[in-house]
């Protein structure tokens, strides 16, 4: 697992950094896209790139983590209208290139099952996108997620209820109870994980998910079994980091061919 520590501004850059570099050298890759305010820098650096650099999505192909289940389809907070609006119409995929769990399903099961397949058959995520809740949560696996899941329904913790309210007018009773979320296991099976968080707020989840023990507790803590993590923190994310003098003096000492 790799730690980087820096600004946010420059967090996001290196993220799309190797977002670039993984579509100029195969076009048709898979991206994993996640919502929440921390990937939302990368993705106006990558519309930025888009429209300025001909960075193109045209061949690529996107799955997102999650989505609440019973949302309207036109409601603004659906994932799946948060992701088209905050990247997918910004840039060039093609249509139907970027898909989600259904939350409007009348067989969950299935559909959970059939989104498994389909990120199978797409041949597997090559660069996940991460946020990280503030008990720890990767995509809306909470607390006590079993670190071999699939892609299934949960129930949101009070905790993330309430940190996700502001986005429902700060009415924690709008925020919906369900959701369907890729599993541990699904998110392991990418290829590279990116995951970004910034802010006080996440400094314990971010020294849990580095140097914390293994446990289905931190459930973001499954991502030390993972051989290609990269974890882009700020000062304060990094604030409760035991090693963060070591992951500066890495970053700093880093070769240039390196990349992420
Ligand atoms: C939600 C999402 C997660 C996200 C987390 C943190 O619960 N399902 O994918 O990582 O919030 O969100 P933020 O980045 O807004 O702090």
């Amino acid at each position: 697992m790799e730690v980087v520590i820096a600004p946010p501004a420059q967090l996001a850059r290196l993220a799309a950094d190797a977002v670039e570099e993984l579509l100029r050298s195969r076009p048709t890759a898979v991206l994993g896209l996640a919502t929440g305010s921390s990937p939302l820098a990368v993705y106006d650096e990558l519309a930025r790139r888009h429209a300025q650099d001909g960075l193109s999505f045209a061949r690529a192909r996107a799955f997102m983590l999650d989505e609440y289940v019973g949302l309207a389809a036109d409601h603004p907070e659906r994932y799946r209208n948060v992701i088209e609006k905050e990247i997918a119409s910004r840039v060039d995929f093609a249509p139907g290139a970027v898909q989600g769990p259904d939350g409007l399903a009348d067989d969950v099961r299935a559909a959970c099952a059939a989104y498994e397949r389909a990120i199978v058959d797409a041949g597997g995520v090559d660069l996940q996108i991460l946020g990280i809740g503030t008990d720890g949560h990767v995509a809306f696996n909470e607390p006590g997620s079993s670190l071999a899941s699939r892609t299934r329904i949960k129930t949101l913790t009070r905790q993330t209820r309430e940190d996700n309210a502001r986005f429902f007018g700060g009415d924690v009773a709008q925020v919906p109870t369900h959701c369907l979320t890729q599993g541990l296991a699904t998110i392991m099976s990418a290829r590279h994980l990116v995951l970004l968080a910034t802010g006080r707020g996440k400094a314990e989840a971010v020294h849990q998910l580095a140097e914390g023990p293994v446990s289905a507790m931190w459930p973001a803590t499954v991502l030390q079994h993972h051989p290609h993590v990269t974890v882009l923190v700020d000062d304060a994310a990094a604030s409760r980091l035991q090693l963060a003098d070591y992951y500066r003096e890495t970053f700093a000492a880093k070769p240039g061919w390196q990349g992420l």
